[in-house]
Formats: structure tokens, C-alpha cells, sequence
């Protein structure tokens, strides 16, 4: 087995642990609660450097910042169908709501944009990963179970 191989035998096995975890068969669900897992990696990897788990580095939070703004902006696409699954935990009115839904989306991603310019250093990143768990929260109250 070439190296190219085992890799692709290692992602595929990675990632139906992920789904089997989940198990959730709907397509669109999947996607979502992928996109949602993107934001809270992103999101603990600052949570990490905080707590000192990890040590900190400038260019890791920056770019873990840019990640949550393009995941929010990606947010209300793959929430655009109303797609159901027993394991989800996303409410009915997002679809009544979804300007809202949306809005909610767009502020995260310019938050989140601006705080990637605006973190400078360690003493950054509590008021950083204050604003962003907000916008997280400011959603969630609403549209999620
Ligand atoms: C605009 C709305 C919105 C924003 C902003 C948002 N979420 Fe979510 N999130 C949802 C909804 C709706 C669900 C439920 C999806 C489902 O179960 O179908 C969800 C689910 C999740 C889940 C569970 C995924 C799973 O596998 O079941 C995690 C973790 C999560 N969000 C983390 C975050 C984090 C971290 C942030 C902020 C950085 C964030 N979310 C911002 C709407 C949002």
C-alpha cells in the first residue's frame, strides 16, 4: 500500500467514526452538524490557549478566527433546506425565521473578521472567545434545542 493509500484509508476511517457517532442519516443534517463541529473546534482551540493547555500563538488564533467568520458565512447555506433527522437539534422556526437565521450568521462572521485583526496577544483572548461564544449563544437560545 502506497503512502497516498494509507492516507485516504485513515481519513475515510476518521471520519465514519464521526458520522457513526452522530448517526445521523439525513445528508443535509450531516453537513450542518459537520459546519457546527468546524466552529466548535475552532472555537476550543482558543479555549485552549486561554486555559493554558496549549501554548499561544498569534497565527493559530488569527487563523482560527478566519475559519469561524467563512464557517458563519457558509452557515445559512447549509441550513437552506429543511431537513429533519431524530438526532437533530435545530428548531422549526429557523425556516419561519430564516432573514433572522441569516442575520445572526452575518454578524458572527464580522465579528469574528474583525477580532482576527483586532487580537494582538494573550490577554486578547478572553474578551475574544467572550464575543465569539455570544454569537454562538445568540443563536442557539433561538433556533436550537
Ligand atoms: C445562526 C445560527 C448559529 C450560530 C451562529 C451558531 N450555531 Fe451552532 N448550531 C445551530 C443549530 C440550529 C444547531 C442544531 C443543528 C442540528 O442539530 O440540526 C447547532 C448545533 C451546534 C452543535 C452540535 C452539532 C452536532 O453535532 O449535533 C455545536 C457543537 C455547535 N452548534 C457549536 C457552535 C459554536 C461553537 C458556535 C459559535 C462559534 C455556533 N455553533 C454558532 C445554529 C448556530
Amino acid at each position: 500500500m502506497n503512502f497516498f493509500k494509507i492516507f485516504i484509508v485513515i481519513a475515510i476511517t476518521a471520519s465514519s467514526i464521526a458520522f457513526a457517532h452522530s448517526g445521523v442519516k439525513d445528508k443535509n443534517v450531516k453537513e450542518r452538524m459537520m459546519l457546527m463541529k468546524a466552529m466548535a473546534d475552532n472555537t476550543k482551540l482558543i479555549g485552549q490557549m486561554l486555559k493554558k493547555q496549549t501554548p499561544f500563538e498569534l497565527n493559530e488564533v488569527k487563523r482560527a478566527l478566519e475559519q469561524l467568520s467563512s464557517l458563519s458565512l457558509q452557515t445559512p447555506k447549509v441550513f437552506e433546506v429543511n431537513a429533519t433527522d431524530p438526532k437533530s437539534e435545530a428548531k422549526q422556526n429557523i425556516w419561519d425565521e430564516f432573514d433572522e437565521f441569516t442575520k445572526l450568521s452575518n454578524e458572527l462572521a464580522k465579528n469574528t473578521s474583525e477580532l482576527a485583526i483586532l487580537v494582538e496577544n494573550i490577554d486578547d483572548l478572553r474578551p475574544t472567545l467572550m464575543k465569539v461564544s455570544e454569537g454562538c449563544k445568540a443563536c442557539h437560545s433561538k433556533y436550537r434545542e
